[in-house]
C-alpha cells in the first residue's frame, strides 16, 4: 500500500471548552443498553415467512420487560434486498415486505409509551442501484450529472476495459462494475465497496449531503431517538482515487486508514449533522423523570457509528463531543475469551474515549458476526466469521460469561437479539437457502453472515417456532424451541433470565453502568477482577475453577459460584457480581 495512507495520525485533541458541553448526568445513552432487531428474523405479523414492523410492534413489551433502554432497527427501507436492505432504493418509505409508514409510526409511539427509544439505521455511504438517481443516472448516459453523486469513471486500458482503480469489494471482486451505456455499448464504471447493486454515492456532490441532512430531518420528525451509520467511515474518498497498491485490502480494513476508509473528511460531515440533531433534543420525553427510572430523564438523541478503524483512538475522533455520541467497539467485539486481552482492551477503550468525553461501548455480536457463543466455542484466531459449531457448552458457558462481564463494564452496551437466548450461530444451512452477497463471490468477506440471521425461536412448538404462522425465510434448526423465550421464561439458571436478572440490577443501580472508570484488583492469572463504586465484578476466563476472595454479597452469576469462610469458587468461564453495599 501506498505511504501516504499508512499511518494512522493520532486523535485531534479535544478542548476543554468542547468537554464542558458534555453533560455526563443528563444523557440518557451514556450508560444505555441498547438491544438490535433485525427485522427480517424478529417476529412475523403476516405469517409471509419475513419479520416485519408489526411482528416488532407486539413484541415490544418482551423487550421492556427484558430490561433495555432503546432498540436499534436494521434497515426497514425500501429495497430490493440485494443486501438484506443495506441496499436502500428509498430512504423515506418502508418497503412493503417490513410494512408501512403508518406501520413505523406506530411502533415508534408504542415504543415511546413503552419507555424504550428507536434508533434507525442510515446508510449513507451507498445507495441500492434500483435508487431513483442511479437509475436516471445510467439511463440518461454518460455526461449526465446525476452521475456526478455516483463515482462514475471512464475505465483504464485502450477500450476502457478495466477498471479505473485497483480498490475491491468487500464482498469480493472489483470495486468496480462497468455499465451498458443506453446505446448498447459498454461504457463507463462506477464505484461500489460492497455489492454491485450498491454504489458508492460521491460525498463531494452538495446534493448528496443536501438529500442526507433532509432524510435526518424526515425520520427525526417522525420522532426517533437516534441512527446507527452504517459503514460511518466510507463516505469520503482520498481525492483523485488513488491506487490502494496491494491486494491484501481485507487485511488493511480495520487495521489501517485507506484511500477510502476513515478519512478524515468525513468527519465535516458529522459536525454537520450533530447540528441538525442537537435542534432536535429536547422535543422528545418532555414529561421529565418518568417512574421507570435509570437512563430516563431527558430528551436526547443520538449518532453511533459503525466504523471500522484501525485503533480505538481512531474511533474516538467519531465521538468528540461536535460529533458523533457512540461509536461501536470493534476491537472488544473481536477480542478472544482471554483476561489478558480483554483488560488490555477495555483500558485501552477507557483511556482513548475520556480525551472526548464519550462514553465507551461494549458488542460482542450482531448481524455481521458469527454469534459470540459460536465464536467462543471454537479455537481462537478464527476471525469473526467462522462456520464451525465448536464445543456449544463451553461456547455457551464463556458467552454468558462475557456478557456478565460487559454488562458491569462503564458506559452503553449492545445486545443483538437472540443473544439472550444464548442462540449459538447456525453453521450449517444449506447453499441454496443462503442469501449473503459475500457468499457468492470468490474472496472478499467469508459470506458467513446468514447463520446469525436466522428468525428467533419465541415459542417450544409451532410453525417457526413462534416467529410467525408461515415458515421463516431461513430454516430454523432442530431444537430450536427447546431456546424459546418460552422455554426459558421462568426458569431459574436460564440464559434468558440471567439477561434479564443483569438488566434489572443495572436498572437499580445506576452506578454500575456509569463512570468512565474501573479499578482493577489483584487477580489469578486469567481471571479479571475490579470494583465498580460497590460493585466488584469477577470473570474467570480459565478452564479450571479459580477461589478468589469473596466481596460481600453475590449478586448474580453466571455459574455456580460457592462461598464458604470469605473466598469463593467461581467455576471455570464464569462470571460474578458481588455487591459491597
Ligand atoms: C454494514 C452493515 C452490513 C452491510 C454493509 C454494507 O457493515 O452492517 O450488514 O452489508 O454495511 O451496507
Amino acid at each position: 500500500m501506498s505511504q501516504q495512507h499508512s499511518t494512522a495520525p493520532a486523535p485531534t485533541p479535544t478542548t476543554d471548552a468542547a468537554l464542558a458541553t458534555v453533560d455526563r448526568r443528563r444523557d440518557w445513552w451514556r450508560d444505555a443498553v441498547i438491544y438490535q432487531v433485525y427485522p427480517r428474523s424478529f417476529a412475523d405479523s403476516n405469517g409471509d415467512g419475513m419479520g416485519d414492523l408489526e411482528g416488532i410492534r407486539s413484541r415490544l413489551p418482551y423487550l421492556r420487560d427484558l430490561g433495555v433502554d432503546a432498540v436499534w432497527l436494521s434497515p426497514f427501507y425500501a429495497s430490493p434486498q440485494a443486501d438484506a436492505g443495506y441496499d436502500v432504493a428509498d430512504y423515506r418509505a418502508v418497503d412493503p415486505m417490513f410494512g408501512t409508514l403508518l406501520d413505523a409510526d406506530a411502533l415508534i409511539r408504542d415504543a415511546h409509551e413503552l419507555g424504550l427509544r428507536i434508533i434507525v439505521d442510515l446508510v449513507p455511504n451507498h445507495s441500492s442501484d434500483q435508487h431513483e438517481w442511479f437509475k436516471r443516472a445510467l439511463a440518461e448516459g454518460p455526461g449526465s450529472p446525476l452521475r456526478d453523486r455516483y463515482h462514475f469513471r471512464p475505465g483504464k486500458g485502450e477500450n476502457g476495459e478495466l477498471p479505473p482503480n485497483d480498490w475491491e469489494s468487500i464482498f469480493g471482486g472489483p470495486a468496480w462494475t462497468r455499465v451498458t451505456e443506453p446505446d448498447g455499448t459498454p461504457g463507463e464504471w462506477y464505484l461500489h465497496l460492497f455489492a454491485p447493486e450498491q454504489p458508492d454515492f460521491n460525498w463531494e456532490h452538495p446534493a448528496v449531503g443536501d438529500e442526507f441532512r433532509s432524510i435526518l430531518r424526515f425520520w427525526l420528525d417522525m420522532g426517533v431517538d437516534g441512527f446507527r451509520i452504517d459503514v460511518a467511515h466510507g463516505m469520503v474518498k482520498a481525492e483523485g482515487l488513488p491506487d490502494l497498491g496491494s491486494h491484501d485490502e481485507l487485511r488493511l480494513l480495520g487495521n489501517d486508514v485507506t484511500p477510502f476508509f476513515d478519512q478524515d473528511g468525513v468527519h465535516d460531515i458529522y459536525r454537520q449533522w450533530r447540528l441538525i440533531l442537537d435542534e432536535y433534543s429536547d422535543a422528545l420525553w418532555p414529561e421529565g423523570p418518568s417512574e421507570e427510572g435509570r437512563g430516563r430523564e431527558t430528551g436526547g438523541r443520538i449518532f453511533v457509528a459503525e466504523a471500522w478503524t484501525p485503533t480505538v483512538e481512531r474511533t474516538a475522533n467519531y465521538v468528540r463531543p461536535d460529533e458523533l455520541h457512540q461509536a461501536f467497539n470493534f476491537q472488544y467485539l473481536g477480542t478472544h475469551w482471554d483476561a489478558a486481552e480483554l483488560r488490555e482492551v477495555i483500558d485501552r477503550t477507557l483511556e482513548s474515549m475520556r480525551p472526548v468525553g464519550a462514553p465507551a461501548t461494549w458488542v460482542l455480536s450482531n448481524h455481521d458476526v458469527t454469534r459470540h457463543a459460536t465464536r467462543f466455542a471454537n479455537p481462537p484466531g478464527l476471525g469473526t466469521q467462522i462456520r464451525l459449531a465448536g464445543d456449544r457448552e463451553l461456547g455457551l458457558r464463556r458467552a454468558r460469561a462475557a456478557t456478565l462481564l460487559m454488562l458491569a463494564l462503564p458506559g452503553s452496551a449492545y445486545v443483538y437479539q437472540g443473544e439472550e437466548l444464548g442462540l449459538p450461530d447456525v453453521v450449517d444451512l444449506p447453499d441454496e437457502v443462503r442469501q449473503d452477497p459475500a457468499y457468492f463471490r470468490g474472496a472478499g468477506q467469508d459470506g458467513y453472515r446468514d447463520g446469525c440471521r436466522v428468525p428467533i425461536p419465541w415459542t417450544r412448538e409451532g410453525s417457526s417456532y413462534g416467529f410467525g404462522d408461515g415458515g421463516s425465510w431461513l430454516p430454523q434448526p432442530e431444537g430450536w424451541g427447546e431456546l424459546s423465550v418460552q422455554a426459558q421464561t421462568g426458569v431459574p439458571g436460564s440464559t434468558l433470565e440471567l439477561y434479564r436478572a443483569a438488566l434489572a440490577v443495572r436498572r437499580a443501580h445506576p452506578d454500575l453502568g456509569a463512570g468512565d472508570a474501573v479499578e482493577w484488583l489483584r487477580a489469578p492469572e486469567g481471571v479479571l477482577a475490579f470494583r465498580r463504586g460497590e460493585f466488584v465484578c469477577v470473570a474467570n476466563t480459565t478452564g479450571e475453577p479459580v477461589t478468589v476472595p469473596a466481596h460481600g454479597r453475590v449478586l448474580i452469576a453466571s455459574g455456580e459460584v460457592a462461598v464458604a469462610d470469605g473466598e469463593a469458587r467461581v467455576p471455570a468461564d464464569t462470571t460474578v457480581w458481588w455487591t459491597t453495599g
